[in-house]
């Protein structure tokens, strides 16, 4: 196996993090059916009521779109919920909002217990955001709940809608391959995000988003894991030209993003292979692997970003 190759994980048609089992058989009967097929559709974006309940949710869908810039309290890197749940959280196969709402409170392998809603969105700030929890009844808790509550609008509770989550890939059938992923980055992806994958802002907002290093996702968010990024890369990646490339190229080319470093898992115990035994033993990912000579992790800047020189600061009185 070429350096840096990893055998794919074995793809056990479960979902990642513990929904109900009884919801994979459903969800794998529809994998020939395409994304516009799904049998729910959210309200129209202008069909948000006008009224003081309205009010928040628009407020959640504005949350949703620009994070960064009004939450930066939150926040410690420049990307938005929008950038990973693309079409503000609609987009069938994206991880759309009104998927998931309608499977909360549930059990999570990756914090051992059943999360509230609440709690699960305060994971997405920690790790995908790079930044901290917002409280449970914080206003950007309740508006962003709020907003994945109307966009779930009649659909039924309890059940893993067709379309709910990202799209799981086959298994690769050759080993994710650095060399490969690299050339496919290259040729489809550095135009937008960068030769360093460090994406791009105009006048300080974010055009495109940062795919490594300190300006995105920390070593603890679910795009860290392999299936999750090549899902997303194959369904909406490269934008605008979703489902070109093969699936061989999406898990190579997700291969080759997670084998960068970026900001240091906020659950980092002070040493990468215990870290990496606790919470991310999985076969799905490359955290602590030496890849090029270099452990990751083992270099990442502290998670909390921007949040990080703020607090010091706060402590140092200034
Ligand atoms: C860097 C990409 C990224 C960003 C940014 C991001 N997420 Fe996610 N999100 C994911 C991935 C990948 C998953 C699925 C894997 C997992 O469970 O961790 C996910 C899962 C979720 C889920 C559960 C979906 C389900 O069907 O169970 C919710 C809810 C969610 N995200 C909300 C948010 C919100 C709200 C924000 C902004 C505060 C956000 N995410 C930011 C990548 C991202
Ligand atoms: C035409 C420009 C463009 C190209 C080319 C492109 N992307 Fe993106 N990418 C975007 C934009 C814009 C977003 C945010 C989408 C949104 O907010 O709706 C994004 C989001 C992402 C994200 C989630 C956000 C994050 O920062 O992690 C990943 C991962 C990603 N792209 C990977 C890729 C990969 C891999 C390729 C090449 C196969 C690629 N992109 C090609 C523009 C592009």
């Amino acid at each position: 196996m070429p350096v840096g190759s990893v055998a794919a994980p074995a793809d056990s048609g479960q979902p990642a993090d513990g929904h109900a089992t009884t919801a994979a058989a459903p969800r794998q009967a529809n994998a020939a059916i395409s994304a516009d097929t799904t049998g729910f559709s959210p309200p129209a974006a202008d069909a948000i009521p006008d009224n003081e309940f309205g009010e928040v949710v628009r407020k959640g869908q504005d949350y949703f779109l620009h994070t960064s810039r009004l939450l930066p309290q939150y926040t410690g890197n420049s990307l938005n919920c929008v950038n990973c749940h693309i079409d503000a959280g609609r987009r069938a196969d994206s991880a759309p909002m009104w998927g998931a709402y309608v499977l909360y409170p549930a059990y999570r392998k990756k914090n051992g217990h059943v999360n509230t809603l609440a709690e699960r969105l305060q994971g997405c700030f920690q790790y995908s955001m790079n930044g901290k929890a917002p409280a449970a009844d914080s206003e950007a808790i309740v508006a962003l709940s709020s907003y994945m509550y109307w966009l779930a609008s009649k659909a039924p509770t309890g059940v893993k809608l067709a379309g709910q989550g990202y799209k799981r890939l086959p298994a690769p059938a050759q080993p994710m391959d650095l060399d490969r992923g690299k050339a496919v980055y290259a040729a489809q992806c550095a135009v937008c995000h960068g030769a360093n994958g460090q994406g791009r802002k105009t006048a300080g907002v974010t055009v495109f988003p940062a795919l490594w290093g300190d300006d995105s996702f920390n070593w603890g968010a679910g795009m860290h894991q392999m299936p999750n990024a090549a899902a997303f890369i194959k369904a909406n990646m490269p934008l605008g030209k979703d489902n070109t490339l093969t699936d061989q190229q999406a898990w190579d080319v997700a291969y080759f993003m997670n084998s960068h470093e970026r900001p240091q898992d906020p659950r980092f115990t002070g040493n990468v292979q215990e870290t990496r035994e606790r919470f991310h033993s999985a076969d799905d990912n490359l955290y602590g692997r030496t890849i090029n000579g270099v452990v990751l992790g083992a270099q990442s800047v502290p998670s909390g970003g921007r949040l990080r020189g703020r607090d010091q600061a706060a402590a140092a009185g200034k």
